[in-house]
């Protein structure tokens, strides 16, 4: 794609950039992989080789593609009108992109803009501390989280991380988070959980967690709708429900992280919107505006919203926090080209549309190969679990499920797998691609996992 000679930016990364998520020793003889270029679902690296992006720029971000002119157009055109000012204040791009985003998340009211996932899932969590203080003299304060889930790359986010690999030598972390069980089906005998309806069992524990630790000291549950890095968990049958239910009987306060499925990665604009629930908080990040700005939104109700302004006589009664970042505007104006791409191209449909054709692809795979343990997703956004046997279930070593995403880099397909993230569970193939993939896209990315699969099956 690209002509020119990149070795003395090559040369530059490798003396001067540490890599995120990167043991660098391998560096030492080999060059970082470096990209270049972008386009449509494809980039290329310094090499000029040219990858199918099955992930969407690593880490589920791109959904609407690579080269968008339309979004670039918008971006330039508002920072040359006004960059910047501080979120104190509003800006053009921001009341009209809150405006927007609100006509899709019936029941929420009240948009706050930052400029990470786990920015955005921070200040969630001090909010429903300080309802905690102003409401319950401090008490309710306890934030319950699920194990296998993410939230966040900072203390705050990782004391709420239900990875332990994510977490390891990190620590101490920040008191007032508490764990609950994952709901992975797959893995349910292994939680010693009955046969029958194990997405009322799942969702039960929650509720045998708040009354451990007591209903008047829990103010959150903070879940992702389906987990993303955890395994890609599609929540079982009845738990989303019942989920609702504990939490309204409680009075704790849903929290949904929508920033991996926020934004038409499941075919709905958000994940929570498959499962009819209706949360009190979602965040948002990356497919906010598919990576063009840093965006992130904490969006909420009129009653949590209506509870920082209730005594304004009172000089701390209101939500005492700010985002510098949070008030570019690049961000918003990226966000709003986004979603208008995405309604203008049919995106929602295609991506239910493809994501049953990918789902159907890897159901092939697994009938073929003995190592496919389960095939799960929704919409563009789906994890192949990858085992010894099926008989067993015992998961795949990781170098081999490793091995089958390195087999498909050399094939030029970019997939992604688990990754340091739960111990003796790193055994899942993950799948993002854009929004906008089409069949042939699909095709190639299935032909390059089975003839990974195929290298490692044993
Ligand atoms: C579900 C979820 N929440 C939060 C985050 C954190 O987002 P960020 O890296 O933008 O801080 C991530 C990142 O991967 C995520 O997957």
């Amino acid at each position: 794609m690209h002509d020119n000679d990149l070795s003395a930016v090559v040369a530059a990364d490798k003396a001067h950039v540490w890599h995120h998520l990167t043991q660098h020793k391998a560096f030492e003889n080999a060059d970082p992989r470096m990209i270049i270029e972008g386009k449509g679902m494809r980039v290329w690296d310094q090499t000029g080789k040219e990858y199918l992006d099955g992930l969407s720029g690593g880490v589920w971000t791109v959904n609407v593609g690579y080269g968008r002119e339309e979004i670039a157009k918008a971006v330039y055109d508002q920072l040359i009108k006004l960059n910047y000012f501080a979120g104190a204040a509003g800006t053009i791009p921001g009341a009209l992109f809150a405006e927007k985003l609100l006509t899709k998340m019936p029941g929420l009211d009240r948009v706050y803009y930052a400029n990470s996932g786990s920015e955005a899932n921070e200040k969630a969590f001090k909010m429903v501390r300080q309802i905690a203080h102003k409401r319950y003299g401090g008490k309710k304060h306890k934030i319950l989280y699920r194990d296998r889930d993410y939230h966040g790359t900072t203390i705050g986010t990782l004391s709420a991380g239900g990875q332990q690999q994510r977490n390891a030598q990190y620590g101490p972390f920040a008191p007032g988070f508490v764990a609950v069980p994952h709901c992975l089906e797959y893995r349910a005998a292994e939680q010693g959980a009955p046969v029958e309806n194990y997405g009322e069992w799942a969702a039960e524990q929650i509720e045998k967690v708040i009354l451990q630790e007591g209903p008047d000291t829990v103010g959150a549950l903070c879940l992702e709708p389906i987990t993303a890095g955890g395994g890609v968990i599609t929540p079982p049958k009845g738990y989303w429900d019942k989920v609702q239910e504990i939490c309204k009987k409680y009075s704790v306060l849903l929290h949904i992280d929508e920033v991996v499925c926020g934004v038409g990665r499941t075919g709905t604009w958000f994940g929570y919107q498959q499962y009819g629930v209706q949360p009190d908080f979602v965040t948002m990040a990356k497919g906010v505006a598919s990576g063009y700005a840093a965006i992130s939104c904490m969006v909420t109700t009129d009653a949590v919203f209506d509870m920082f302004k209730d005594d304004s006589d009172d000089p701390m009664n209101y939500f005492r926090d700010i985002s510098t970042f949070g008030g570019c505007t690049a961000g918003p104006a990226a966000a709003l080209e986004n979603m208008r791409i995405i309604e203008d191209e049919g995106l929602l449909e295609n991506t239910v549309a493809m994501g049953d054709y990918m789902m159907g692809r890897f159901d092939e795979l697994k009938d073929k190969y003995d190592i496919v343990g389960e095939t799960r997703g929704k919409g563009l956004f789906a994890g192949i679990e990858l085992v010894t046997d099926k008989a067993s279930r015992t998961p795949l070593d990781e170098k081999l499920v490793m091995g089958v995403v390195g087999s498909c880099g050399t094939e030029g397909v970019m997939i992604g797998a688990t990754n340091r993230s739960v111990p003796g569970y790193n055994n899942t193939l993950t799948f993002s691609p854009a929004l906008i993939a089409t069949k042939d896209d699909i095709d190639q990315i299935v032909a390059a996992v089975d003839n990974g699969l195929s290298k490692v099956a044993l």
